[in-house]
């Protein structure tokens, strides 16, 4: 019998026991209702090492050559260990307030921003289905210049992390596991519960990251991409209605093939007041004063969902979201097909979220469900500048013009030597019916 149990697990992602894991508690509203929710940091920020000792699996942007050297192994011989939260990733939590800071010296290393997913319970990620919903949070972003990202959105991810689908993943939704995004991302160190050791790259640019064989792709809804200048709302869609993996040039972009050759939309269809033509809306000063705190309103009207809506409250008042002002483009205040089309169209841009299916396509994945993600994040691979500045650099083109950063801004050897102390923090989330949330 114990033979049988040793064999059947041939990769094992298995955990640790260093430290305790124990996590951030966060309260929500549901309906009105106060929900007990806690917060559990992605599996690529935590330290991995050997059974039983402290020997790293993966160091800066390298996996160990002896404990690693192909992935069966490699999971064999490493586990996932539990987080000091304030300590090594800068996270604190308070009642119904999340905060992340950027950068941050803990006795082991330094840490470069986070990612977080909302749980029901110790080991359950939290799902939402956002059709015929509103989702609203209060953020204050006052702490974030240019070239950083605080986003909160939502993926495809399974509930449990992966251990149903993936039994050799032991480590599941309690320490982080089962990511993906619209990118394909392929800087993942674990997927489908499984190292993702074998053809590792490191990243020149970044001695924290490296890049794999494997990518993980799922829908993807982004509610809030910002930074105190710039703020984004996009839906990207995929093919599947669920995590899965890609390999190589069908991860797209991240997998070294092309940007549109994966089977997610990585463009998305994307909502930024400045790119659509209001300088004076959103910013430190502006209508959406983003000196001090305001509430962000989401609304997914209709089930499954046509449109996406968007408010905000600052001191006490609802401000309606800018309408677009493009040269030979209706005017729109919120995302649907025919605003994605249309702005595709004016823009001169590929429309692969109408390729991948659209707002249909968006309806159902919301319908599975999706996982609440609550990120800080600098870019190595283009400074951001597509968030906030002018991007590509050197076009003159509409839709190029994202906001008022510098070209030269959001190098991240920079903003995290300058902005180390860079932080956002997210509150009151709140979920309902349409209307319900914020008046
Ligand atoms: C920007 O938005 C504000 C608020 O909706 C509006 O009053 C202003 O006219 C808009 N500016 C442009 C250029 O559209």
């Amino acid at each position: 019998m114990l033979c049988i149990g040793l064999i059947s697990f041939v990769y094992s992602l298995g955990v640790g026991t260093n430290t305790a894991e124990t996590h951030p508690k966060l309260t929500w509203k549901n309906g009105g209702q106060t929900v007990n929710g806690e917060v559990t940091v992605d599996s690529n920020w935590r330290w991995t090492h050997t059974k039983g000792s402290t020997k790293n699996c993966y160091d800066g942007n390298l996996w160990s050559k002896d404990l690693c050297p192909d992935a069966a192994t490699c999971g064999k011989n490493c586990v996932l260990e539990g987080a000091d939260y304030s300590g090594t990733y800068g996270v604190t939590s308070s009642g119904n307030a999340l905060t992340l800071k950027f950068v941050t010296h803990g006795s082991y290393s330094t840490n470069v921003g986070s990612r977080l997913y909302l749980l029901k319970d110790e080991k359950t990620y939290q799902m939402f289905n956002l059709n015929g919903k509103e989702f609203t949070f209060t953020v204050d972003v006052s702490n974030l210049p240019c070239g950083l990202n605080g986003a909160l959105y939502h993926v495809n991810m399974d509930e449990d992390g992966g251990t149903k689908r993936y039994p050799d993943n032991e480590a599941g939704a309690k320490y982080g596991t089962g990511y993906c995004d619209a990118q394909c991302p392929t800087d993942l160190k674990f997927i489908n519960g499984i190292p993702n050791s074998d053809g590792w790259k490191p990243q020149s640019n970044d001695k924290n990251s490296g890049n794999g064989k494997y990518g993980s792709c799922c829908s993807e809804m982004d509610i809030w991409e910002a930074n105190s200048i710039c703020s984004a709302v996009t839906p990207h869609v995929c093919d599947n209605l669920q995590q899965t993996r890609c390999q190589g040039t069908a991860c797209g972009e991240n997998g070294g093939g092309s940007r549109f050759g994966s089977s997610c939309d990585p463009d998305g269809c994307d909502f930024n007041s400045w790119r659509m033509g209001n300088k004076t809306f959103y910013g430190p000063g502006l209508i959406v004063d983003t000196k001090s705190k305001f509430t962000v309103v989401t609304q997914f009207v209709g089930n499954p969902v046509t449109e996406i809506k968007r408010k905000y409250v600052q001191n006490g008042k609802v401000i309606e979201n800018s309408y677009s002002n493009i040269e030979g483009m209706d005017k729109f205040n919120s995302v649907s097909d025919k605003f994605c089309t249309a702005q595709k169209k004016a823009f001169g841009d590929t429309d692969s979220f109408t390729k991948h299916g659209g707002f249909k396509q968006l309806g159902s994945a919301l319908a599975k469900g999706m996982v609440l993600v609550l990120s800080l994040w600098d870019d190595h691979t283009v400074n951001m500048l597509w968030l906030d500045s002018v991007y590509p650099t050197n076009s003159k083109k509409a839709g190029s013009d994202r906001g008022p950063c510098p070209t030269t801004s959001g190098v991240p050897a920079d903003v995290e030597s300058k902005s180390a102390d860079a932080n956002v923090i997210y509150s009151d989330i709140r979920f309902g019916a349409i209307d319900s949330t914020y008046k």
